[in-house]
C-alpha cells in the first residue's frame, strides 16, 4: 500500500492555496484511509529570515489549524520534523548524491534568492532536506501544489542516484494535486503570481483565521481585471480564473459547472458570492483553531505521540541505510 507524506512550514498562517493545494487534500486521503505522515518542517522554515521568539508559537498555530482542517491525530502522524534527527541524517548522505549546479538550477532557489542579499545555504539545500523528508519513510504518494513538482523531481533523481550507488533501497514517489485544478491559487494583487506565505503585501493572500469582514476586503481589493462577465481564462483573465477556481475548490463542483451556474451574474454580484462561500467554509474551522489554541497541552502531546511514531520508522530506514553505504561498523 501507498504511503503519503507532505510538509508544510510553520511560516504564518496556513492561507488558502495551502488549505486546497495541498492540506485539504492530505485530509481526504486519511479520510480514506490512507496511511498519511504530516510534517511540520521547522528546519525548512529556518531558510529564510525568521523570528526563533515567534518559532513555537507559529509550530503551536500550525498543528492547531492542520487538526483544525481535519488532520486527527489518531489517524494520521502529526509530527515535528526537527525532532526526527533521521532527516538531517538522511539529508548529508543525499547531498553526496547530487551537485551543486543541479540544485542551483531549481526555479524556487532563483525566485526566493531574489529578494534577499544574502541568501544562504540551507536555501540551496532545501530540496535536498525534502527529499531525506520523503525518503526517510520511504513515502511513495506526495500530495502538494504544483509549486513542488521540481522539488519532487529531484527527490526521484537521488532516489535513482542512491539506488544505482548502494543497491536498490528507496521506491520512487509521485505527486497528488486537488483534483478542483486549485493545485496553485494564484496571489489576489498580482494573479500573475502564486500565493504565497512569504509575499510582503498580507492582501495578496487569504489566511484560514482571516474573520469575515478581512475576508470580504481582501476580496474587494483582488484583482479580477476589467472583467464584466464571469468568464475562465486563466491566460487572459487570471484574476477572474482565480476567483473560479477558489470556488470550485470551495464548493468542490467542476469549474464548468461554476461558470454554467453564475454566467449571469456581474463580477461585483460573483464577488460577494465568493465572499459568503469561503467566509461560511472558514468559519468552522476558525473556531475550532480558537478552541484547540486554549488547549495546547492536547496540541503537545499530540506532536509528541506523533513524532515518537515518525521516528520508530526513520530509525530503520537509517539503519538499513548505513548498512548500504559502510557506516555501520559500531552499530
Ligand atoms: P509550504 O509550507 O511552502 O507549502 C505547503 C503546501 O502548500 C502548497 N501551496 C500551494 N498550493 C496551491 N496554491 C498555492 N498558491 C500554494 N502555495 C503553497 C505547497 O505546494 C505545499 O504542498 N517544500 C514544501 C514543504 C515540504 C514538503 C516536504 C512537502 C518540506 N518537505 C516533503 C512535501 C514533502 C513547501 O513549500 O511547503
Amino acid at each position: 500500500p501507498d504511503r503519503i507524506l507532505s510538509g508544510i512550514q510553520p511560516t504564518g498562517v496556513l492561507h488558502i492555496g495551502n488549505y486546497f493545494g495541498a492540506v485539504k487534500n492530505w485530509v481526504d486521503l486519511q479520510n480514506s484511509n490512507h496511511d498519511v505522515l504530516c510534517a511540520i518542517v521547522d528546519l525548512h522554515s529556518m531558510t529564510l529570515p525568521y523570528d526563533p521568539q515567534k518559532l513555537p508559537q507559529h509550530i503551536l498555530l500550525m498543528a492547531a489549524s492542520l487538526i483544525s482542517c481535519g488532520i486527527d491525530p489518531e489517524k494520521s502522524i502529526l509530527f515535528l520534523q526537527s525532532e526526527v534527527p533521521q532527516h538531517t541524517q538522511l539529508c548529508w548522505i543525499l547531498s553526496t548524491c547530487t551537485t551543486l549546479r543541479r540544485l542551483a538550477q531549481l526555479p524556487q532557489y532563483s525566485e526566493k534568492s531574489e529578494y534577499l542579499e544574502k541568501p544562504l545555504l540551507g536555501l540551496l539545500w532545501y530540496p535536498v532536506l525534502q527529499a531525506a523528508d520523503i525518503l526517510v519513510y520511504k513515502a511513495t504518494r506526495i500530495p502538494v501544489g504544483k509549486d513542488q513538482v521540481q522539488h519532487l523531481q529531484l527527490a526521484n533523481a537521488l532516489v535513482r542516484t542512491f539506488n544505482l550507488k548502494y543497491g536498490e533501497t528507496f521506491p520512487h514517489s509521485k505527486p497528488i494535486f486537488n483534483p478542483n485544478n486549485a493545485a496553485r491559487i494564484r496571489s489576489l494583487i498580482d494573479p500573475t503570481k502564486k500565493m504565497s506565505k512569504s509575499f510582503p503585501d498580507p492582501n495578496s493572500r487569504i489566511d484560514i483565521t482571516d474573520p469575515p469582514d478581512l475576508i470580504a476586503s481582501k476580496l474587494k481589493l483582488a484583482n479580477l481585471e476589467s472583467t464584466l462577465s464571469i468568464v475562465y481564462d486563466p491566460q487572459t483573465r487570471p484574476g477572474v480564473s482565480n476567483l473560479i477556481e477558489m470556488h470550485s475548490a470551495l464548493t468542490g463542483r467542476q469549474i464548468s459547472e461554476v461558470c454554467q451556474e453564475f454566467k449571469d451574474f456581474d463580477i461585483e454580484r460573483y464577488r460577494e458570492t465568493v465572499t459568503e462561500v469561503m467566509v461560511e467554509t472558514l468559519r468552522p474551522i476558525q473556531s475550532e483553531v480558537d478552541r484547540l489554541l486554549n488547549n495546547k497541552e492536547y496540541i503537545i502531546s499530540a506532536l509528541k505521540k506523533g513524532t515518537q511514531k515518525a521516528t520508530d520508522i526513520a530509525a530503520d530506514t537509517w539503519r538499513s541505510v548505513t548498512e548500504k553505504t559502510g557506516n555501520h561498523l559500531i552499530k
